[in-house]
Order: C-alpha cells, then structure tokens, then sequence
C-alpha cells in the first residue's frame, strides 16, 4: 500500500482540508504515515497568512527534496504536491523555484489530486482556478471508521472564503469570495460524524458568521438558525464556531447564545486593534466602542461568555496613542486567550502599500507589551477557575494511569482521577488547581451516558 504524509500549516481549515485530503487519496489506495520518510506522497498544505510564509515553504521544500533524491536512491519513487494558500499565491512560480515539486494545487481544487497525481506520472500540473462545481461534492463520504479515529471533537468547513478585505489580509484573494454550504449537506455531515461517536462540533469558515447558506426550505439561514438545528442532532452535545468577524453578529446570533445550552460559552472574536483610526484603516467598518458594546450585548444572554480574539500590532500608521488604545481595549474587555501578531506587508493588500511601515523594533516592543498584558488577562482566567465546577469532555487517558483528559467549556485542558469513565463522557469536575496550560480538577458527577 502507498503512503501519504501530510504537513498542514496555519488555521482549522487547513486541519479540516488535509483530512479531507486523506480521506479522498485512501480512496485511492494510500493508508496515512506520520513519517516524511517513508512516504510515497509528500503533501505541504501551506498557510500564506503572514510574512515568510512562503519562504519556509521553499525551505521545507528543500529538505523534502533531498528526501525525494535519497528514496529515489532506494530505488523508491517520491511525488511532491504544494497545497494550500501559498499555491494558492504563488502558482507556476512554485515550480520554477523548486524543480522537485509535482503539483501545485489550490484550496478549491484538492478534490482533483487523483487526476493531478494521474497527470503528475507525463507532465508537473498546476490546478489553482476557481472551480464552478462545489469540491465538497466530488469529495468521498465521511468513513465512520476513519472519523473514529480522529476523536470525539470535529471541524465541520460550512463556509469558505472572505468578502471583508480588511485591508491587511491576504485571504480575500486566496481562498475567494464567500460561499456557504447548504444547510442540508451540513446537517447530513453531522449526523455522520455523531454516528461515529463525535459529541463536540466546531463550524469552520474563514468568516464564519457571515454564513448564509440555503436551507431544505428554500429560504437563506443563517448562522444563528443553523446552530438552533445543529443543537437538535441527537448526541451533539456541544457546538462552537470559528473565526467570525463582529459586523456578523447579528441578533439571531447573540440570542442563540442565550439560548443554546450546546453552544459553549466561549467565542473567538477577532477585534484587531483598539484604536478607531486603525480600525478605519483596516477596513474593519467598526469603532473600538462597537465591540464593547456588542460585548456587553452578548454577556447580557449569555453571563458566562469567555473571549478570545486576534490582535495586529504595528500596522501602518499605528501611534504610540493608537497602540495605546488598544491596551486600553483589551483591559476592558478581558480576554481568556488571544493571539496577536505583528504587522506583517503582503503582497496584493492595500496596507502593504502604505508609506506609513513601522521599524521592526517598534512592532516587537509592542508586542512584548500586548502579550504580557493578554498572557496576565489568561493565567487570571485560568487561575479564576479554581473552585468553580465545569463540565468537562472526556477525550483521551490523562499523563498516569487512572487519569482522564478532556476539555472545559472554555478549551482549558482539564486532567483528573477516574476509571470508571469513557472517552467521549461528559464529566462535571471541580477544578482545583490551575498549571500554566492545563487544569486539575475532582469528579464530582458522573455527567451524561452518551458516550462514544
Ligand atoms: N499581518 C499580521 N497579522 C495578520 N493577520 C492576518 N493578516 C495579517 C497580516 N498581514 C492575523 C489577523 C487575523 C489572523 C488570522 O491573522 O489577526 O485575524
Ligand atoms: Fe481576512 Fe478575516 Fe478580514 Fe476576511 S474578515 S479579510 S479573513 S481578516
């Protein structure tokens, strides 16, 4: 049997994209390595979000290009496919670059690999268009088998694309305009996976609550209408969807937080920046003071919300003032977990235009600053937990024998004593300590029988 080995960079949907992949070349005879060197297929499923992206790309490249000879040495036989975004980006150029690469193949179009790799044996095919007919249907059903394997929590792809363009981001141009999927092939994928035994789905999208999808009754659902049905699944018992952008949040939404006990009180919320200036600059079409009180709007249903957001520091323009105000925003709010990032120029975008590019120094001293605040903000909301009972996932042995791992309503890795529990349980625990990343908590209720 032919082995296929996959790297995947960058965010959920290139996890989600990759299985897919998998799925679809097992069709085709190839069982999955988690070893480079003993693969048949070498797949690099790259992400082109922020800077160098390509440039690690063409150095792993180099290094799985060296692998390729010496197999070949071997007498073995070793095909090369660049997927994902930065294909996506760069397209022939790939194959100009890196003379042992096979295929170039675009997020759009990986449900053409078995007749890329077909076409690989006379010619190095690039496939980046974007296609008229849905990937989604060309792809083979979900196994059951194959998704037991993967656990009891699963991305489910319900939208694609993006038709914000902030002005900083790539992703409008790579991944394309926004497409959602109808309603009735995303209800059918999550029966599927609920068979097999997942009890947490997260709905994937580059712009998530943007959905707009058509429903078995010919009207447009939204996001908000879609989890109200997910939540009748039965044996999905927990729902979170990601990344969203706050001009979506509509009232549909923000009541379904309310409402929906599934939907886990936890919701990644990209802000960006504090200041209205740069907000304007980003093409965020909302003010600093709009996200606070959409905040607030949220937590009045929903008393429990935890957030966590994405950040950009240094982007051009950015005072010390504007930075400032960002500081200000994140004291505010509260954020249980964040990424933030320095600016970073690409390629194509408006902001990468500008005059205005902050020195390097300025960028990582504001970094510094806004992590330390967002890393104290995380250990007082882990720290905030101590006492307090979560319901907790079960979905893997914890480090010693006679410990369970699972996950808190808010992501938090919690590890506590029990065997009288199965994957896939869910638990109430007392949490009675907090690590740096994980929880330690005490059973105290046997939660629900649903296990896988
Ligand atoms: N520079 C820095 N960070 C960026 N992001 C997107 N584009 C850029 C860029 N050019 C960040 C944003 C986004 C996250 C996925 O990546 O914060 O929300
Ligand atoms: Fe990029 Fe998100 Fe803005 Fe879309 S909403 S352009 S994906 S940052």
């Amino acid at each position: 049997m032919k082995k296929v080995f996959v790297k995947s960079y960058g965010c959920q949907m290139n996890v989600y994209d990759a299985e897919r992949m998998t799925d679809m070349l097992a069709a085709e005879g190839y069982s999955e390595t988690k070893a480079m060197e003993e693969a048949d297929l070498v797949i690099l499923n790259t992400c082109h979000i922020r800077e160098k992206a390509a440039e690690k790309v063409y150095s792993e490249l180099g290094r799985v290009r060296e692998l390729k000879q010496e197999r070949e040495a071997q007498g073995h036989e070793t095909k090369i496919v660049v997927a994902g975004c930065v294909a996506q980006a760069e397209g022939k150029e790939i194959l100009r670059r890196q003379s042992a690469v096979d295929v170039v193949v675009g997020p759009q179009n990986y449900h053409h690999l078995p007749d890329l790799l077909k076409r690989a044996k006379s010619e190095r095919p690039v496939d980046t268009e974007f296609p008229i007919e849905d990937k989604f249907d060309h792809l083979p059903r979900l196994e059951k088998s194959r998704i037991q394997t993967r656990g009891v929590t699963a991305f489910l792809t319900i939208q694609e694309g993006c038709d914000k363009f902030c002005t900083f981001c790539v992703v409008p141009y790579t991944r394309g305009a926004e497409v959602s999927r109808p309603v009735a092939k995303i209800l059918d994928e999550a029966m599927r996976l609920a068979d097999a035994g997942v009890r947490e789905l997260t709905l994937i999208g580059q712009n998530v609550n943007a959905y707009h999808g058509e429903g078995p009754d010919g009207q447009t659902w939204s996001l908000g209408r879609l989890l109200r049905r997910l939540a009748e699944v039965p044996a999905i018992a927990r729902l979170r969807y990601t990344t969203s952008h706050p001009r979506d949040m509509d009232d549909e939404l923000i009541l379904a937080h309310g409402d929906l006990p599934a939907l886990m009180p936890y919701l990644h919320l990209p802000v960006q920046s504090g200041s209205d200036r740069i907000l304007d600059a980003m093409n965020r079409k909302h003010t600093g003071d709009e996200y606070r009180r959409l905040i607030e709007r949220i937590r009045k249903v929903q008393p429990n919300l935890a957030l966590s957001s994405d950040f950009i520091v240094g982007f051009p323009g950015e005072t010390d003032a504007d930075f400032e105000d960002t500081m200000r925003l994140v004291a505010d709010v509260g954020f249980a977990s964040s990424f933030s990032f320095k600016y970073s120029p690409r390629p194509g975008t408006p902001a990468a235009e500008s005059d205005a590019q902050l020195p390097e120094e300025v960028k990582s001293e504001r970094l510094a600053r806004l992590q330390n605040l967002l890393e104290t903000q995380r250990q007082a909301f882990n720290h905030g937990t101590v006492g307090q009972t979560l319901d907790v996932l079960l979905e893997k042995p914890g480090r010693h024998p006679g410990q369970m791992a699972g996950k808190s309503p808010y992501l938090q890795p919690v590890q506590f004593e029990t065997d009288a529990h199965r994957i896939g349980e869910i638990v109430t625990v007392r949490i009675v300590r907090a690590g740096s990343n994980s929880l330690f908590g005490e059973l105290i209720g046997p939660g629900d029988k649903a296990a896988a």
